[in-house]
């Protein structure tokens, strides 16, 4: 249990007296002290209370507040649900109400509903079956192995997206709330692997480097970072019809193909495993962090289908021509991941099999951006992959555990 005793304020230093010696430098692992703190700390810098305290009257006095108070625009309109819009919006960005998109703000609530941690699961049968001999085949421990290569860096690649380039440009506060809200769960999902590889003991530089190393991670990884480059300059705005199509691009190779195909090869393959009841750990970690990127999805979706209906003007037919292209190379990504993951028969599945599943989840991709499928009939081999998409946190899949998180419930204010 979390207490507030565990937090001192006890641990300032002190300038040494003179004649004292100096304390050591601090070791690389030691937290980093406050710029002043350090001047007095070496012994150049020295001043009294009641001249900081005047210094900073004297600012205030001095600053010229003009500026801020234009960029709050003082006595402006209120804002007006019609003036919000999702790119290139007028509206204030720093209200959060009156909402405009309730789907927004139904995401952000429904997501924080389903909070969880890495460390509540268990991992000890993991553990067991991952160090003995014959526990595991050759062929399962390469899906292991080849699942936390791609997934350990794949989350950072969305988060930096997320935060570096699709923040600033959504001009929607209720999206950012849940945009907010995604980042701390990408976290999360980086510390699920990092938590997975630690229990395992892997060899960590083998796994983190996977994305550089192995060619059916690197490319994927590739696909995914060359649509964050034009975003990435530290100049690129939307509001032109060039620069908003250069958005939506950002959004659909992120949301659309790497959360909602990338993953989706992976994903399959260490649920199937689970519900063999072999590392059902790890299995149980990826089935949590599925729940939390089909939200994701659905919500990327939501906010590709609002800027289209916002902006009928970017969805040109050549336009439509051109992200249909990007899903199918998408999927023939995965489709390849799929070959060099499963070289035979594993867990009930094999490479065709995924294709097959690969192209069901490309159609739905697809459609579900109001694009014509490209893979008429194609069915789900496993339709139990929905039924984990679905599940309600209070029911654990694996039967392993029975959980409601608590929010806040743990403080104590004794
Ligand atoms: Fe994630
Ligand atoms: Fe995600």
């Amino acid at each position: 249990m979390l207490n507030w005793d565990d937090f001192h304020d006890d641990d300032t230093v002190t300038a040494p007296a003179p004649g004292q010696a100096k304390p050591a430098a601090p070791t690389p692992q030691a937290a980093p002290k406050a710029d002043a703190e350090v001047k007095e700390n070496a012994g150049s810098y020295e001043i009294a209370d009641t001249d900081r305290i005047s210094r900073a009257e004297k600012a205030l006095d001095e600053l010229d507040i003009a500026a801020g108070l234009e960029e709050l625009e003082m006595g402006a309109g209120r804002v007006e649900v019609d003036d919000k819009r999702m790119i290139n919006a007028r509206a204030d960005v720093n209200q959060l109400v009156p909402f405009k998109y309730d789907w927004a703000w139904q995401k952000y609530l429904d997501g924080s509903a389903n909070h969880w941690m890495p460390q509540e699961i268990n991992m000890n049968a993991d553990i067991a079956l991952w160090k003995s001999a014959d526990g595991l085949t050759e062929d399962e421990r390469l899906i292991v192995m080849r699942s936390l290569g791609y997934f350990s860096t794949a989350d950072s690649l969305v988060a930096n997206n997320l935060v570096l380039a699709v923040y600033k440009q959504i001009t929607n506060p209720e999206c950012r709330q849940y945009l907010l809200r995604q980042a701390f769960e990408e976290a999360i999902h980086t510390h699920a692997y990092q938590y997975c590889v630690e229990s395992l003991s892997m060899d960590e530089g083998e796994v983190f480097n996977m994305y550089r190393e192995v060619d059916s991670v690197a490319r994927k990884s590739a696909w995914s970072l060359k649509h964050t480059q034009a975003l990435g300059r530290p100049n690129f705005q939307t509001g032109t019809p060039e620069t908003d199509q250069e958005f939506l691009r950002n959004l659909i190779g992120f949301y659309v193909v790497t959360e909602g195909i990338f993953f989706y090869c992976g994903f399959s393959q260490i649920l199937s495993m689970g519900r063999r009841n072999k590392m059902t750990g790890v299995a149980e970690q990826f089935q949590y962090i599925l729940r939390d990127e089909s939200m994701h999805l659905n919500f990327g979706i939501d906010m590709i289908n609002q800027i289209k209906i916002e902006n009928p003007h970017l969805w040109t037919p050549q336009f439509q021509d051109e992200v249909t292209q990007m899903i199918l190379e998408g999927t023939q990504l995965e489709i390849e991941y799929a070959r060099d993951t499963m070289p035979r028969g594993v867990l009930g599945m094999n490479a065709a099999i995924m294709e097959e599943y690969l192209h069901f989840i490309c159609n739905r991709r697809l459609a579900q951006i109001g694009l014509k499928e490209q893979f008429p009939g194609a069915s789900n081999p496993f339709p139990w992959m929905s039924e984990i998409i679905d599940l309600r946190k209070e029911k654990n899949f694996f039967e392993t555990r029975v959980t409601e998180y608590q929010v806040g419930g743990a403080l104590s204010w004794d």
